[in-house]
């Protein structure tokens, strides 16, 4: 059960999940999540804010129905149509098949894939495009790659309401989604963190002109669409501020150059030593760490990983392959920004050392700029190995 009323016409009938311990198969959410609907009820016509989940539909049709008759609500308002809001359209169209679904152009053709019915209403609404329900308005906002293409805000102004989806929320789960009623900050201040580093760490130049587009709007309520809403006067500001600080580029004093690896013998790692220690030679002034994956969070390293000025990755072959944990950083790349970022590749093996070229097939898809030379031992390095992982390291500093 979700129910809360926000303000006379808007309610939050959306779905608690508390449980959720894994979303979208990679991101970890300690702390749960909720898939948060909201109904605007105007003196003429109501809308639907954003559906649910697929799995929950019943949850968020039982709701609804305690508050308003689903066969009349004329509006579903989808701000972004990833399937965690957009997935129980179908179910939501067998019960209403006349209701009208407002959406940005991209999102159209996205929902066209993800309902698959043809005789589905949809209505495209562009930048400042509004829709009245009588004595209540819903007004278009592009923000774009917030975090989709597809993605808008919609703002009530007679409710000061605005509707965000994604943007500023978190996977956080309490009986009552507000933030005047979050009884522990701290779990929900480190699930806000990480949401934001997970969902919008990508797309920093969007996450500024988002804000710009909404910083005049005077927001008693933003109702985002996962964690608690966000109010004026509790934790809206704040919120804001810090999506502004963290997107915000910062000037770096130094490079930062990590070089990951992982290693079963230690052979990998001592060639990861080796050559962050040739690194420093050449840079004096980098920050230069190596890490070792297993022993290290993974959002942790991926953040790392992304926010690097160029980066090394070292891993022995097992099956004809770099090992699991390799994989696992490389999915928590960010395919946006990685782009040209210096990468070079290392790793020890004993039979074949399939790991450093298939590495690199992956590496060279993403666009990086791949450093020429890899380095490669047969099982334990030498000294002399050792001395050239060393010279391997200056070689890729010094391109940088
Ligand atoms: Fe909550 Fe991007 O979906």
């Amino acid at each position: 059960m979700g129910v809360m009323k926000i303000t006379d016409s808007i309610t939050s009938v959306g779905v608690l999940n508390p449980n959720m311990r894994v979303f979208d198969i990679v991101m970890r959410t300690e702390f749960g999540t909720s898939y948060n609907s909201y109904l605007v009820k105007g003196s003429e016509k109501t809308a639907l804010i954003e559906a649910s989940h697929p799995r929950f539909f019943e949850y968020l049709r039982d709701n609804i129905s305690g508050i308003a008759d689903i066969g009349k609500i004329d509006y579903l308002v989808m701000n972004h149509n990833e399937p965690d809001h957009s997935g129980s359209i179908e179910k939501l169209l067998e019960l209403n098949p006349e209701l009208t679904i407002l959406v940005s152009q991209a999102g159209s053709l996205y929902l066209k894939n993800i309902v698959n019915r043809a005789d589905m209403k949809v209505q495209v609404v562009k930048d400042g495009d509004q829709v009245s329900l009588g004595d209540k308005t819903l007004h278009f906002i592009n923000a774009p790659f917030l975090h989709w293409p597809d993605s808008m805000f919609t703002w009530c102004p007679e409710e000061k309401a605005l509707f965000s989806c994604d943007f500023l929320g978190c996977h956080y789960c309490e009986p009552q989604m507000i933030d005047t009623k979050i009884p522990y900050p701290k779990a929900y201040e480190q699930a806000f963190e990480e949401y934001y580093q997970a969902i919008f760490g990508p797309f920093k130049p969007y996450v500024l002109k988002g804000l710009e587009k909404i910083k005049d709007l005077p927001i008693e309520y933003c109702c985002v669409s996962h964690g608690p809403v966000l109010t004026k006067d509790c934790r809206l500001k704040e919120a804001m501020d810090k999506y502004r600080e963290w997107s915000t580029p910062k000037a770096k004093e130094h490079k930062s150059i990590p070089v990951f690896y992982c290693s079963a013998y230690g052979n990998t790692g001592r060639l990861a030593g080796a050559i962050a220690e040739g690194i420093r030679e050449a840079l004096p002034d980098a920050a230069v760490e190596t890490f070792d994956i297993i022993e290290h969070d993974m959002g942790k390293l991926g953040a790392l990983l992304n926010e690097s000025d160029a980066f090394l990755i070292g891993s022995p072959t097992l099956n004809r392959d770099a090992v699991p944990p390799v994989w696992n950083l490389l999915a928590h790349v960010d395919a946006v920004n990685i782009q040209k970022r210096p990468v070079a590749l290392f790793g020890s093996y004993g039979w074949s050392g399939e790991a450093v070229k298939n590495l690199s097939a992956r590496l060279k898809d993403l666009k990086v700029n791949l450093f020429e030379k890899d380095f490669r031992v047969v099982f334990v390095p030498t000294e002399q190995d050792l001395e050239a992982a060393k010279a391997f390291g200056k070689e890729f500093a010094q391109s940088l």
